[in-house]
């Protein structure tokens, strides 16, 4: 079964309880729970790695080469300062849908600036746990348009 790489980045796994203003209340695996049930519907297997480390997610992203056909990535504060996440997304060929649970253009300056955003297919800000699970319909939209690449761009038949 063809695996998607579901990263997250620095601090997520406190998920539920850090700024549940901000963030909402939901836990980091329930929203993983929602990836894995979506990706079933379109027969897809999801691979979850949380870490705090910059080095860990890039060598994460260096074997999905090998592992996956997507990725979905909610990098964390590193989205704002990580050129060398972004260079090792870079070199995966597969689908890149970022991932924010806040609208990080809403918030302060420092987070204007996503590095990964000009190396991703895709970026979903600001919906909370939806932008996970419209992440997975992105990825198997746009595995689609690649089997497919006569057909329109996100056309369902
Ligand atoms: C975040 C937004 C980032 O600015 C922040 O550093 C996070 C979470 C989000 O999901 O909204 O850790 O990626």
């Amino acid at each position: 079964m063809r695996e998607i790489l579901l990263l997250s980045g620095p601090n997520l796994d406190l998920l539920g309880v850090r700024s549940p203003d901000v963030y909402g209340t939901a836990t980091l695996s329930a929203h993983v729970e929602a990836v894995i049930a979506r990706a079933a519907t379109a027969d897809l297997r999801v691979r979850h790695l949380q870490s705090n480390f910059e080095g860990d997610l890039i060598e994460a992203v260096h074997g999905a080469r090998a592992s996956a056909v997507a990725i979905i990535i909610n990098a964390g504060a590193l989205t704002h300062s990580s050129w060398a996440l972004a260079d090792a997304l870079a070199i995966f060929s597969g689908p890149k849908i970022e991932v924010h649970l806040s609208n990080p253009a809403a918030r302060e300056p420092f987070r204007h600036l996503s590095t990964l955003a000009g190396v991703v297919d895709g970026s979903l800000a600001g919906l909370g746990g939806l932008g996970y699970v419209l992440a997975v319909d992105a990825v198997v939209h746009l595995l689609e348009d690649r089997e497919t690449p006569s057909r329109l761009p996100g056309a369902t038949a």
